[in-house]
Parts: structure tokens; sequence; C-alpha cells
């Protein structure tokens, strides 16, 4: 087989045994979310997008969580292995235990670590095409500026490189290159095996790493190269401000994005997305608005300020807010309208209908052009079950209604402000659910000339 032939062939190995103690969590680094998403969701992705033949993750015990979990964020789940390092003893250590699981595997490995969510598609590509004109192992490297623990990578006078020297080894001269180790790496899968068995632990860190191979990998007359790209994509995740500082360059990244598609951001740095975020074209967000997991809005949407919005669709020319909430399974449909202060779950606003002001719409069916006034709260929940409700087309229903589901209004239909329906209100007809109102004639003033008797 060629050499470049065998080059198409790739598998994946993402480091993720870590123990992770300065995030002090219970749950696992690497399921730590970045816009919504766990950081090795976002490592499983970028790598899934290269089409890969095996990928194996290696854990430490007792995480099938992150194993179940990652089945959720790959193409074919048949890809996907797992391994588990214990203890953790190094990165070569790692990649070590992940062997048996490639067994068969004739291709080129790239070794990506669980705990670098900005780590782009484009950044794992750059390792290949180095790898197409000969070289056999491919690092991603990047400049560092100020004081930093990186591995440094040494080139030779070709500039080729020739071993990377971890910082805690590392002499003063050494520490002043400033060219370093992102730590991704592509191998060709033929020699990896080899050069695992020549790593050894003798070291400032008494740790097998990963980045040892290149020196033997030199010294066996095999070429070692760099992809260098950029400090950002590289950075890892150790604690909670890290994690919030690699969330604030994933956040500038989508909004960039959404502005790029063609959204306008009132106010970009007060925008939050998910990474699944979808927005269509001459869409307008206004100022702190968030959009949580399974967004996707249409074509020439207003979104206005401080508005909340997870698990729904908002269609062509459908207005929304300012301080409305959106949640799991809501649908705006061409042309609607949701005002301040109103709650939409598992409801279809049909095109053309609002609900303009102050109102919890729960698994309910809206028609065409209905309007539901300020106040209407559908009951839809009797603390055991859940209800529906429908409203029919260009039904109209009266302010501070409450629907006690379940219930209909049928197309056409009214109900008169303030009732409580529990009935269906048939097609054309109106809804009235209130004691009648009476007014007792000269009533205050005999209640104050009462009230000035006792001296009030
Ligand atoms: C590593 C590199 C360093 C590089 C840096 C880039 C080595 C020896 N050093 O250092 O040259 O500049 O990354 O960020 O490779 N892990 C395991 N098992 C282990 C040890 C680590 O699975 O026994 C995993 C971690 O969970 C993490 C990744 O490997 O996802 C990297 O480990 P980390 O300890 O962060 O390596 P660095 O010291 O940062
Ligand atoms: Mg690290």
């Amino acid at each position: 087989m060629t050499q470049a032939a065998n080059a198409e062939k790739l598998a994946a190995i993402i480091l993720a045994a870590g123990k992770g103690t300065r995030m002090k969590s219970a749950t696992p680094k690497v399921l730590h979310k970045v816009a919504g998403l766990a950081m090795l969701g976002h490592a499983v992705k970028a790598l899934d997008g290269l089409g890969l033949e095996k990928l194996v993750l290696v854990l430490a015990p007792d995480q099938d969580e992150v194993v179940e979990a990652a089945s959720s964020w790959v193409k074919d789940p048949s890809i996907l292995a797992s391994a588990v390092q214990d203890p953790p003893r190094g990165t070569g250590h790692a990649v070590m235990a992940a062997m048996p699981q490639l067994a068969g595997v004739t291709g080129d490995v790239i070794v990506a670590f669980g705990d670098t969510p900005l780590v782009r598609p484009e950044t794992y590509q750059a390792l290949l095409a180095p790898r197409r004109n000969g070289a056999d192992i491919v690092v991603s490297g990047f400049r560092a500026t100020g004081p930093h623990m990186y591995g440094r990578l040494v080139l030779g006078q070709d500039g080729a490189l020739e071993r990377i020297v971890e910082h805690k080894d590392a002499t003063e001269d050494e520490r002043a290159i400033d060219l370093c180790n992102g730590g991704i790496m592509l191998i060709a899968g033929a020699h990896l095996a080899d050069l695992l068995g020549m790593l050894s632990d003798d070291n400032a860190q008494g740790e097998y790493y990963l980045t040892d191979m290149i020196a033997h990998a030199r010294a066996k007359g095999l070429t070692c190269a760099v992809a260098e790209g950029n400090a950002e994509d590289v950075l890892g995740v150790n604690s909670r401000v890290e994690l919030a500082g690699v969330e604030m360059i994933m956040q500038d990244r989508l909004r960039r994005r959404a502005m790029e598609n063609g959204a306008t951001l009132a106010d970009p740095a007060s925008t939050y997305f998910s990474w699944d975020t979808q927005l269509g074209q001459d869409v307008e967000v206004g100022p702190h608005v968030t959009f949580g997991l399974n967004v996707l809005v249409e074509n020439d949407v207003a979104i206005h300020a401080y508005s909340h919005l997870e698990g729904c669709i908002v269609h062509d020319k459908a207005q929304v807010g300012p301080y409305a909430r959106l949640r799991p399974g809501a649908e705006l449909m061409e042309g609607s309208k949701v005002g301040n202060f109103v709650e939409l779950k598992k409801t279809r606003l049909g095109p053309g209908a609002k609900a303009n002001h102050l109102a919890y719409l729960g698994d309910a069916e809206i028609g065409a052009d209905a309007n539901v006034g300020a106040g209407t709260i559908t009951c839809n929940y009797d603390g055991y079950d859940k209800f529906p409700t429908k409203i029919g087309a260009r039904a109209f229903v009266g302010s501070n209604s409450t629907l006690v589901a379940p219930v209909t209004i049928e197309d056409d239909a009214f109900t008169g402000a303030g009732g409580t329906i529990t009935k269906t209100v048939e097609a054309g007809a109106l809804g009235v659910a209130r004691a009648k109102q009476s007014n007792i004639a000269g009533w205050v003033a005999r209640f104050r000339s009462k009230k000035a008797k006792k001296g009030k």
C-alpha cells in the first residue's frame, strides 16, 4: 500500500483519563459543558467529521456515563470504543491503554485531548497535509507568549521536528523556544506500537510522555513535522475559571457565525448561543437574548431583548419578546407573535396568531390568526398528568382567561374576559364563565357614614 493511500485511513484516540481534580466536581471533567455540549463532545464531533474508522476514548475507571454520552455525538456509534487507564501515568501510557482497541486498524492515528473543546476540524485537517508530503508523525504547534508550561518543539537545522521537551524537563535555552506543542498528533499507524514500546518514565514527572516518541522516531530515521496553528484552538481546561475563558471564546465564535450567516445582533456580547443554534437570514436579535439547546430560527424573524429560547422552532417572519420564554416543544408558525412575559411549552402558535402579553400556554395547539388575550393561562397539569388545550383558527380568548385542560375553543369562538373555561366553546359562540356584575346604589355613602360614627 502506498503511503498516501495509507494516510487516508484514519483512527483517533481521545485522552480523557486525567483526574481533573482542579475542577472540584463530582462530574467527570470532560463532561463539563461549553456552549451546552460536553467538552468531550466538541472533540468527538470535530474528529467524527474526518470520517474515522475507529475512535477510542481513554477514560478513568467508572466513567460509563461518558461512554454513554459519546454514542450520541458520532454519526456511526459502531466506530466508538473505550479503554480504561488506571492509574494515569502520562499521555504515552494513555495511548498504550488504547492499543488493544486499535487491533486490526492499519491506517494513521490521531491522538487528541478530551479537554480542549476549541480545536476545530480544520486543526485536525491541518495535520493531514504534512503527512501526505511524507512525514511519519505530525505534531500541532503554536507560538506561545508569556509564562506557560507547554512542551517546547525543538527543530533541527533543516526545520524538521527533532524532539519535544516538556517544560519541567527543559533547560533555560529550551524554555526560550516559543514554538510549543499543542498536544494533538498524527502518527503513521505502522510505527505506533513500536514507538510506544520505546517510551520510559525516566523524567521530571515520572510519566510516560507521548512527546518522547519524536526523539525515538528521529533515531529510527522517521520524519517528523509541525503543523502550526493558533494558540486559542488548543487551549486546555483544568479549572472552572479556564472553563469560563473557553466558553467566552466559543461564544464569540458562535456570535460571529450567526452574523456571518445573516443575523443582526444588536449587542453580540450579551447574546448567548448553544453549539447547535441555527439562525436564518435577516434575523434580528435584541440585547440579552439566550439560545438554549436545539433552537431553529428561520428567516426575517425578530427576537427582542431578554428573551430565552430552548428546544423550539420559530418560522419565517415571527416575532418574539421582549421578555418571552419559549420552552421545549414551542413552535411559532409564520408571522405569529409572542410578546412580553409570555411562556410557551409544547405549544404550536398558528400562522399569524398572537399571544402578546402575560400568558402561559402549555400543551396547546393554537389556530391561525387566533388572538390570545393578556393573562391567559392554560391549566394543563393536575399534579399527575398533562392535558391538551385546543384553540381554533380566528378564535379570540378574552383577557385573563383560565383554560382548564382538556378543553377546546373551536374556530371563530370567543371567550369573555376573566372566564374559567372548562367546557368546549363551539365554533362561532361566545363562552362566558364568570359571575354577573351587580352594582349596589348608594353603598359608598352608607359605608362612610358608618365609619364616621366610629370616629374614623
Ligand atoms: C501535554 C503535552 C505537552 C503539551 C500540552 C498541550 C505530554 C507529555 N505533554 O502536557 O507537551 O504542550 O499537553 O496542552 O504529552 N491524560 C490521560 N492520561 C494521563 C495523562 C493525561 O488521559 O495519564 C489526558 C488528560 O486527561 C488530558 C490530556 O491527556 O486530556 C493531556 O494531559 P495533561 O496532563 O493536560 O498534559 P500536559 O501536561 O498539559
Ligand atoms: Mg494540559
